[in-house]
Parts: C-alpha cells; sequence; structure tokens
C-alpha cells in the first residue's frame, strides 16, 4: 500500500526520540504526524519539556533514555541531544538493538564517532545520520550536476555558511562553530567533490564573548588534488534575514554548479524592518512541519520499514568528523593540518 497522508499504514513503524530542545520537539512532531510512523515515546532529562511534547504528541514521557530503551515496543529513535553528549545516548540505542537516526555530527570528536560506530556494527543495527543537506533540493541537484561526466577535473569547491551571534550566544560552549554548522558544508563538500578532504588551513576570530567562535575560515585539499574554501560565521548582527545565509560551488574543467539560499523568497515588512520565513527547511504549513527535515524523516521511516539502504552511508558522515579535528587544530596552531582518519 503506498503512504499516503490519508491511509495510516497497519504496521507502522514505533519511534521515539531522546532529546526534546529545539531539534528533538521537531523530530517528534515530523513522527506524530507521519502516516507509517507511531510515536511511542520522548525523553528529555528535562522532566517538565517531556511531559509536554508527550501531550501534544500523545507518546509516554521519559528523564531517562535507559528506562525508555527498555520499552519492548520500540523499533527505532531518533538521537538529538546536544552535539557533545551523542556518545552516551547512541551506544545505549544501539545496544537496545533500534535502528537510529543519530541527529549531526555523529559525535564532536572522531574518536568518540569511532566508537559509535563500532557499537552499531557490534550489535549488526542500522544508523543514519542527521545529514540534512542530502534531503535539500539544491544541494542534492549540485551533487547530480557535479557527476565526473558532466563537470570533468574538479577545480575547486567553495562553501559558506553565516549565522546570526544570537544562535552563537543560545548554544554557547555547549557546541562549536565546526560541529554545530561545520559538519554540513564538510559533508555536503566531500560528498559532491566524490573525494575526502586531507589537509586543512585554518584561521579563526573570536571577539564577540557569545562563547563560541565568531568567524572561522580555511583552505582545504581534497584527495582527488581539488582545492576548496570553507568561510563560517555566526557573527553577522542578529537582523540578517532569515537568521542565516549558506552557499556551496562547484567549479570543473567542463561545467560547474552552484547553490545560494542568502533568500527564502519570503518576507515580512515593517515601517524599518525586514524579516524573512522559512520556506525549506522545517516550516510549519496547514498544521504539519513539511522540508527538508519532514523530508529526511520520511525517508528514515520509509528504508528503516522496507530495509531498504539510507541515501548516505554512515561511513560518509564518519569521513566528516577527522576533518572537523583537524580544522580545530588548525584554527588552534595556526600550522596547516593533515586529517587524521586512524
Ligand atoms: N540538521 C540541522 O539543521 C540541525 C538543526 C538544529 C540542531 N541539530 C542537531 O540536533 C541536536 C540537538 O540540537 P538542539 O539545537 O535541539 O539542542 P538543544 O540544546 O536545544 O536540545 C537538546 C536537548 O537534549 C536534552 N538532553 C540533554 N541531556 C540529555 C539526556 N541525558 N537525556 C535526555 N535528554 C537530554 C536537553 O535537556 C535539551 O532539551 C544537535 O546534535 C544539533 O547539532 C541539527
Amino acid at each position: 500500500m503506498a503512504d499516503s497522508d490519508q491511509d495510516t499504514v497497519n504496521d507502522p513503524l514505533r519511534v521515539a526520540v531522546i532529546g526534546l530542545g529545539y531539534f528533538g520537539a521537531r523530530h517528534a512532531q515530523v513522527y506524530a504526524t507521519h502516516p507509517a510512523a507511531k510515536l511511542v515515546a520522548v525523553c528529555d532529562v528535562d522532566a517538565a519539556l517531556g511531559e509536554r511534547v508527550a501531550a501534544e504528541t500523545g507518546a509516554a514521557a521519559y528523564a531517562d533514555f535507559a528506562a525508555m530503551l527498555a520499552r519492548g515496543d520500540v523499533d527505532a529513535v531518533s538521537v538529538c541531544m546536544p552535539d557533545r553528549l551523542h556518545e552516551e545516548a547512541a551506544v545505549a540505542v544501539a545496544g537496545a538493538d533500534k535502528a537510529m537516526l543519530l541527529e549531526k555530527p555523529l559525535a564532536h570528536e572522531a574518536a568518540a564517532a569511532r566508537r559509535i560506530v563500532q557499537a552499531v556494527e557490534a550489535a549488526g543495527t542500522r544508523l543514519m545520520v542527521g545529514h540534512i543537506l542530502r534531503f535539500d533540493p539544491r544541494y542534492v541537484q549540485v551533487y547530480e550536476a557535479s557527476a565526473p561526466e558532466a563537470i570533468g577535473e574538479i577545480v575547486h569547491v567553495r562553501a559558506e555558511r553565516t549565522g546570526i551571534r544570537a544562535t552563537a550566544a543560545r548554544l554557547g560552549a555547549r557546541t562549536s562553530i565546526l560541529f554545530y554548522m561545520g559538519v554540513h558544508d564538510i559533508d555536503a563538500m566531500q560528498w559532491v567533490a566524490r573525494s575526502r578532504i586531507a589537509q586543512v588551513f585554518a584561521r579563526k576570530r573570536e571577539v564577540l564573548g557569545t562563547g563560541n567562535e565568531d568567524s572561522l575560515f580555511a583552505v582545504v585539499t581534497f584527495e582527488n588534488g581539488a582545492i576548496g574554501a570553507i568561510a563560517y560565521s555566526w557573527a553577522w548582527p542578529d537582523g540578517l534575514t532569515n537568521g542565516y545565509r549558506a552557499a556551496l560551488e562547484i567549479v570543473g574543467t567542463r561545467s560547474a554548479a552552484y547553490m545560494t539560499c542568502a533568500d527564502q523568497g519570503f518576507y515580512t515588512v515593517g515601517d524599518t524592518s525586514i524579516s524573512g520565513g522559512d520556506t525549506h527547511l522545517w516550516p510549519s504549513i496547514n498544521g504539519r512541519i513539511v522540508g527538508d527535515l519532514a523530508d529526511e524523516i520520511d525517508h528514515f521511516i520509509r528504508a528503516t520499514r522496507s530495509g531498504a539502504p539510507y541515501v548516505q552511508a554512515y561511513a560518509e558522515a564518519l569521513d566528516a568528523i577527522p576533518v572537523l579535528d583537524a580544522l580545530a587544530r588548525s584554527a588552534e596552531s595556526g600550522q596547516p593540518v593533515e586529517v587524521d582518519r586512524g
């Protein structure tokens, strides 16, 4: 039977969400309205938050993920904990033999990422990492347009991701510009280049006092010889329309492709102000979250139920993490750093 909004399937994937903050609450909403999923449990150490999301979605609330994972009726789990805390929950989910949608980055450092992958492989469970750009129509079309037969030899890849100070201040030292934002572009660059980053040289500035990097720029070299440039910033004033901008370009000997999302095509205007709205990431439209996040979770549900491969093998998500380690080391030392993939 084809899944549709009208047809709730008889054997839905029974799912749970760990971490119900900014993103986990959205995962929970998407599952709660998906016809092929049933949200059975949600968990957050903030018990009041857990109770609230449970009341909104009809799931059972837990404050301890070990107790939640002991339930016999959970098939799959989204892990939406802060970046630095992924390992403990991810290893527990794998150990409990559940399929897992683990928010990006796989982990905040390569050693932890490898331990998560080892736990998944030891348990023989399934893992998808939430690299949402793999579901963004613009990024996917850059990937398709940069097939070797179309683009020729790659000359360069360039990525930009710009956010606002309020985001950096909200997240503070819980994360880093590298693993909260940067991993998106590292994954996208290696994906479209069909090659891994081998060496990096980074510089950063920290003057705004948000507890996070303000800007971090890097020049990188790929294993296939292409060069790349990355510009990350959380230094923009909070008035930046939509709160972020991103871009990706790839230039080859035969053709080039690029995307930009400086403009999402919707604005509200006051006498002295203009602001934008989300038209593609996770907007709530007609009572349902739609866009890239909904497509990512829809894919996770369908592929987990059918046994089909996830669009991204977790090995590619793992490949991004040592690049983050190298960027951090280069930004600290001021020296070029080789990516260490163990
Ligand atoms: N794909 C994207 O575009 C995107 C966007 C935002 C966030 N994310 C990712 O989602 C994850 C969560 O980010 P966020 O912004 O929602 O963070 P957040 O800080 O808003 O939420 C994290 C939640 O986890 C809870 N938590 C902490 N320890 C816990 C524990 N032991 N058990 C249960 N709950 C616990 C916290 O109480 C909090 O509610 C991060 O990995 C982040 O990188 C991805």
